[in-house]
């Protein structure tokens, strides 16, 4: 079973100003939810702007609970994100208006017997708190849910993350090479690529409403086994990427260990991306962590000057435009998928 196309939103979010996607792109693609930030990333006492899908957010913290909102009072447009906080309301630092955590503003200093019209409010989002990231959904009507991810809460494994990466690319086409079999013997040679063995394995592919899902082995370079913890060269890697761009890879080694690792691509813009990278491990629980995200580090530092340089630099949709080679099963779905969520549609009216 493959996803079904969505049926239409009552009241879709409007794009924002200098929206750098295409209007029916973003509207299919606001309606997932995505990270857009750590939790730790978040100060107590302050809010912090990041931007999603082109919306410029202010993100703070109200007492247990992280709100997240358009940056712009509506007062006079300030930056809600240039203001602070005061007994978990947002405090505007142009003029003192006062936002609660519900939208609600409760003050306006400069005519404090006024009633505050209920008008007057700031526009809030959807904001969950899972696997130690900030989740948004800027549609009211979210498509899928946060992906299930339980071993992320698995408190037995070592869990890692590196700090947030920002690419000048797409997030399918970074989410794309994260699937990508065929690269490895060539990219990443520096730290466990074998280019010795480049052949893929025919591979089957297996798609239902969340995502897509494969199995394919890999024989990585005895030579350079900083990645694999007993010394053996075959592992098996198995896919399990969600809509729209996620993927959880489960890296089995032949002695039953198992590496996890969580690329989770947020769109900022078109061409702009911030990564989010979360590792685990079931051995090795007093490894020197730096050490291990050293390694990654240097891994995704030798996807990102390929990706960062491919063109077009959105992912084409249309299967006819790049070339697709057995090995490449898993884009032709991941393409065909996001054309049934509505990407593309410009293109292809
Ligand atoms: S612009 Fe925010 S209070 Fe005036
Ligand atoms: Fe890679």
């Amino acid at each position: 079973m493959s996803a079904p196309a969505p049926s239409p939103v009552p009241n879709p979010p409007r794009p924002p100003r200098d929206c750098t996607f295409t209007p029916t792109d973003w509207a299919a693609l606001a309606r997932f939810w995505y990270p857009v930030a750590y939790e730790s990333e978040l100060p107590a006492d302050k809010p912090i702007q990041r931007t999603l899908l082109d919306e410029l957010l202010v993100l703070f913290r109200s007492g247990d609970r992280v709100v997240a909102a358009k940056d712009l009072c509506i007062h006079r447009g300030a930056p809600l994100s240039m203001g602070w906080l005061e007994g978990g309301e947002i405090v505007c630092a142009y003029h003192g208006f006062r936002y609660a955590a519900d939208g609600r503003c409760t003050r306006v200093p400069a005519q404090p017997d006024a009633a505050i019209p209920k008008k007057l409010c700031m526009q809030t989002f959807a904001t969950e708190l899972r696997y130690g990231l900030v989740w948004v959904c800027l549609s009211p009507d979210p498509i899928r849910p946060i992906p299930d991810w339980p071993l992320q809460l698995d408190p037995t494994l070592k869990h890692m993350r590196l700090p947030p990466q920002d690419w000048r690319a797409a997030a399918p086409r970074q989410a794309e090479n994260f699937n990508d079999v065929s690269h490895l013997s060539w990219v990443h040679t520096g730290t466990f690529g074998n280019r010795d063995r480049p052949e893929v394995e025919r591979y089957e592919v297996t798609e239902d409403e969340h995502g897509i899902s494969f199995d394919a082995p890999y024989h990585l370079d005895a030579n350079k086994m900083a990645a694999n913890p007993n010394g053996t060269s075959r592992i098996l890697y198995q896919y399990r990427m969600r809509f729209p761009f996620f993927t959880f890879l489960i890296i089995n080694f032949s002695d039953g260990k198992h590496y996890y690792l969580w690329d989770l691509p947020s769109p900022v813009s078109a061409r702009r991306t911030r990564v989010f990278f979360l590792m685990a491990q079931d051995y090795g629980l007093d490894a020197d962590t730096a050490e291990i995200m050293r390694f990654q580090e240097n891994v995704l530092n030798e996807d990102r000057p390929m990706v960062e340089s491919q063109r077009p630099e959105e992912l084409p949709l249309d299967l006819a435009e790049e070339f697709h080679i057995r090995a490449d099963r898993f884009s032709t779905h991941f393409r065909n998928a996001l054309r049934r969520f509505g990407l593309g549609a410009d293109y292809t009216a």
